[in-house]
């Protein structure tokens, strides 16, 4: 499914990929983000992984196909400086409120109003399993769900199967690391929270990830080897290799046993 784009609101954010809100032909708004030449591997990632992380039923920014015609950017003086192409981009629905990990606001919420924060270890075995280099405090949000609750929103898989650079290589190369963690950890006391969630992940076969290369546009695909190489890389993940990579970063969790 994709969606057309009708108005180019303004920039959004002066992050790396500089992002503009973008109001589509379905009345909502969007943060999309532009898809060309160096930063297709980037967007791929992020269509990929956004898929993937609903598929493993977490809380993520779905990823929406935006299509942007010659007139839209004819009228937008700063796409039209950017040298950005008629086509399919990449956009995540709008939400009005959100608290990055980092904020003030965010760091004052009490745990307990966390509503998935028992899904923490189905994160952190998420950004093993797609080897995510950026997790900053920023790339995981908290949304309100009603007047005294939150829930963590995963964002930003950008810079997903170990790097914005990866290849026809990513089978051979794709490791088992974790970056930083910003999420309330104090209810995992050990390995055994994360063996349901790797279970999961790991199983996932070359005919699931094939049908998400397959719903995303063909135009961001730039070269077929590549695509082949992520899908060996996903269906090949190994769970021993996984949990040692817990075992490895056990420091980073202060109720460990
Ligand atoms: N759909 C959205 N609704 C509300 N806020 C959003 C949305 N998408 C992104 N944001 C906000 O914009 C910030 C930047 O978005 P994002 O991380 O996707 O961009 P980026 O350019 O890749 O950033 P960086 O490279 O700095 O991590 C996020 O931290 C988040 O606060
Ligand atoms: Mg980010």
């Amino acid at each position: 499914m994709s969606l057309n784009a009708v108005v180019d609101i303004r920039l959004f954010s002066d992050t790396a990929s500089r992002p503009h809100l973008i109001l589509a032909d379905d009345g909502n708004q969007y943060v999309v983000k532009f898809a060309q030449n160096a930063d297709l591997p980037s967007i791929v990632a992020e269509y990929v992984c956004g898929m993937l992380a609903a598929k493993f039923n977490l809380r993520v920014l779905d990823p929406i196909v935006i299509m942007l015609d010659a007139d839209f950017i004819r009228n937008s003086v700063l796409l039209r400086d950017r040298e950005i192409q008629a086509g399919p981009h990449l956009g995540t629905k709008m939400i009005n409120t959100v608290f990055n990990l980092n904020g003030n606001t965010s760091k004052k919420i009490y745990p307990k109003k966390i509503i998935n924060r028992d899904q923490v270890p189905n994160m952190i075995s998420f950004d093993i399993f797609v080897n995510n280099k950026d997790r900053n405090p920023g790339n995981s949000i908290l949304v309100p769900v009603n007047d005294d609750k939150f829930e963590y929103v995963l964002l930003d898989h950008g810079e997903c199967f170990g790097g914005s650079n990866w290849d026809g290589d990513i089978a051979k190369k794709m490791k088992y690391e974790l970056s930083e963690i910003h999420w309330d950890t104090r209810l995992i006391t050990g390995v055994g929270e994360f063996i349901i969630p790797m279970q999961e992940m790991t199983q996932i076969s070359s005919r699931d990830v094939q049908q998400i290369i397959d719903s995303m546009p063909r135009a961001w695909v730039w070269d077929d080897k590549s695509t082949q190489s992520l899908i060996l890389a996903l269906s090949n993940r190994d769970m021993k290799n996984m949990l040692l990579c817990i075992e490895n970063n056990k420091s980073m969790f202060p109720r460990w046993i």
